[in-house]
């Protein structure tokens, strides 16, 4: 079994890679979590529809319930967690209960905050099931939830006791939930490793036709940059804001777009934006702009975008958590894989940017 270690805050954990699901077995005993232990499965319908067998075959050694929440952003809410927290306490769940978060970000998220505030703390296993939450949001602490159409604005830092992934979930996904989390691996080969985009590029038959070495390759590159990122910046007081390129426009076209356009493509998008920002604030070299275009092409990632309500899209990016004393900060680029980490840029200079890269058909 492949793994990483992440050396957070609080203590290390490990992001066990395999794709025989035996060996989450291994993995709950190496962790000390014991057969004899409450178990409460939170997975989404659309997860549940397709592994429901699995579930229960695996779980037969346990003693288990599941609460299955509605997919679904609008479903990333304190509603959510209220039904899970009543779910807790009717199942007699004390501070011995392991949740299982398996599905994708939202559920992650959504597990990881009812874990960090469940009689103050009760452990999580992640089972990320998508490409995003694999390479992402499983990784690093965050969790939270949507309030007021602001995207993760309530939330903390709380660990899962352990990671597992196996990259065969993958085969279940549409095709778009895929490209989704191809954009997020395209950002880790922007910011950190460019050799990243040329393995996409070298081998995208492959990793469409979902062959477990290339994609096992990229979301192994994609963790170990992510651990790195995280250990040296937990709180996400400077460096780790590198991972956000991208994301600041990104939310705002995923709030725009009443989140049709889902994250990775927003964020795909937002990249743009940001490489035609730091054109102009940054110098960057404007040939970077064209190669990243080129790739979105082959991949069928969108190039452009019509901000329909700028008021609005200004509103949600004034109001997005990487403000700082009302202003907006952009992780930006001098050059690939060189971030600045909040530049401060102004609402016309976004708008300017917009109109000269993924709004300039319109
Ligand atoms: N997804 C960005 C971070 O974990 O910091």
């Amino acid at each position: 079994m492949k793994e990483i270690t992440v050396k957070s805050n609080i203590r290390p954990y490990k992001v066990y890679m395999d794709n025989d699901l035996n060996k989450l077995y291994l993995a709950l005993s190496e962790n000390k979590i014991k057969n004899t232990d409450k178990f409460i499965i939170i997975t989404d319908s659309k997860v549940y529809s397709i592994y429901k067998k699995n579930i229960k075959s695996f779980m037969r050694k346990f003693h288990y319930d599941i609460f299955v929440m509605d997919e679904g952003e609008e479903n990333k809410s304190y509603k959510t967690i209220d039904r899970i927290y009543k779910f807790l306490i009717e199942n007699n769940c004390d501070r011995n209960t392991v949740l299982f978060a398996l599905g994708g970000g939202i559920v992650g998220d959504i597990t990881g905050y009812v874990a960090a505030t469940y009689m103050r703390g009760i452990r999580y296993v992640s089972i990320p099931t998508t490409l995003l939450s694999q390479v992402d949001s499983s990784v690093g602490g965050k969790v939270a939830y949507n309030l007021n159409n602001v995207k993760n604005v309530i939330g903390t830092f709380y660990d899962p006791t352990f990671v597992f992934i196996s990259v065969n979930f993958l085969k279940t996904l549409e095709e778009k939930e895929f490209i989704n989390g191809l954009c997020e691996v395209i950002k880790y080969g922007v910011i950190k490793k460019q050799e990243i985009l040329k393995y996409i590029t070298d081998n995208l038959k492959g990793i469409l036709e979902l062959e477990n070495d290339k994609l096992l390759h990229i979301v192994k590159e994609c963790i170990k940059i992510k651990s790195e990122v995280v250990e040296s910046d937990y709180n996400d007081l400077g460096y780790r804001n590198i991972l956000n390129f991208g994301h600041t426009v990104g939310h705002g076209i995923e709030i725009d777009s009443n989140h049709k356009v889902s994250h990775g493509i927003a964020v795909a998008l937002g990249m743009l934006v940001a490489i035609k920002i730091s054109e102009d604030k940054l110098n960057l070299n404007e040939s970077f702009y064209e190669e990243l275009e080129t790739l979105y092409k082959k991949i069928n990632i969108p190039t452009t975008y019509k901000v329909d309500n700028r008021k609005g899209f200004l509103y949600s990016i004034n109001h997005d958590k990487k403000m700082e004393n009302n202003k907006i900060k952009f992780t930006l680029l001098e050059d690939i894989n060189k971030c600045l980490t909040k530049i401060e840029v102004d609402e016309e200079e976004i708008l300017k940017a917009i109109d000269k890269s993924i709004g300039r058909n319109f």
